[in-house]
């Protein structure tokens, strides 16, 4: 009988001994986990800290760019002005030295407003503050618009415009000052980057409640890694600036920015050596039927 008490009392010790085990363990536990939190709570406060900060200096820099850009308008516009009435010579004949250097003004006074124009463009979009003019244009038109536009400089550069475009598209939906300049800008790459003697073709089809538009090139191509940063602002392929083929690195983030706006999407393909095709997509009417 003691046996069975004295076992009992054992028992009972060992118990006691596991529960105030457990009991240490738990609160270990539970002050580790208390710890931890406020070690995440004060990382996270942290975190958010130095997030307003970044956010503020991109703020910052988007208002800078912004105010610069419009600042630089203005002396521009009148560097312009003037050595284009000193190259009509209204003020009186020039040499030809003074003339060539006049010519050499007003085609830097007009790049560098092209430049600012660009500089602008992009922070309004990318502040969400461009204004669509949305209209329904004949695919047709918008093409031609563009041909007659640029057709003497592209023959200048030896490359000749062509246009594949059927009659009888669906009208898309867009502003055709802002899809003009979404041409301008490919035309302009397509005939930068292509050997005299070279093509540019315009294509259009219906694809779905899009129509897709496409500028084909038959010049130098993109290499493969390059392809995906293509339309990221600033990004140029080396092998083109060494080349020394001109510009910024704006034209395609500025083409993306304003299909995206539209409803539409970009795309590119190319072959190194054979030549490359920019397409995007516009909406039609269906589209919009379609949405309710
Ligand atoms: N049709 C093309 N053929 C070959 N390379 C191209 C073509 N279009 C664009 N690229 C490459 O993509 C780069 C970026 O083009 P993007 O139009 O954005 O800038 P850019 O023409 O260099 O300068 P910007 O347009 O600001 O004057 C070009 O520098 C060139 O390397
Ligand atoms: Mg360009």
């Amino acid at each position: 009988m003691n046996e069975v008490i004295e076992e009992n009392e054992r028992l009972r010790r060992e118990r006691d001994l596991l529960r105030r085990r457990l009991a240490e363990v738990e609160e270990n536990f539970v002050r580790t986990v208390s710890d931890s939190q406020q070690e995440i709570l004060a990382r996270n406060e942290a975190l958010a800290v130095a997030n307003s900060q970044l956010q503020e200096l991109d703020r910052m820099k988007d208002a800078f760019l912004s105010m610069v850009t419009h600042e630089l308008r203005t002396p521009l516009t009148v560097i312009s002005g003037i050595a284009e009435m000193l190259e009509t010579g209204i003020y009186g004949s020039l040499t030809p030295s003074q003339e060539d250097n006049i010519r050499q003004i007003t085609a830097q006074a007009a790049r560098l407003r092209q430049l600012v124009n660009d500089l602008l463009d992009l922070s309004k979009m990318e502040a969400g503050m461009m204004k669509l003019r949305l209209e329904f244009h004949d695919p047709r038109a918008l093409i031609d618009t563009v041909i007659g536009q640029l057709i003497t400089f592209a023959a200048q550069a030896g490359v000749i415009l062509v246009s594949t475009v059927p009659e009888g598209l669906p009208e898309v939906s867009c502003d055709g000052q802002r899809i003009d300049q979404v041409f301008v800008n490919l035309v302009t790459n397509a005939v930068k980057f292509t050997p005299n003697g070279g093509q540019v073709t315009f294509s259009a089809e219906s694809a779905g409640d899009f129509v897709v538009f496409c500028v084909t090139d038959t010049g130098k191509g993109i290499p493969e890694d390059a392809l995906p940063r293509i339309f990221d602002k600033f990004y140029q392929v080396q092998s083109s600036t060494e080349s020394g083929a001109r510009g910024t690195g704006l034209g395609l983030a500025i083409v993306r920015h304003i299909v995206e706006l539209h409803g539409g999407q970009v795309s590119v393909e190319s072959l190194v050596g054979k030549g490359s095709r920019f397409c995007f997509t516009l909406p039609t009417r269906d589209h919009f039927r379609h949405l309710h």
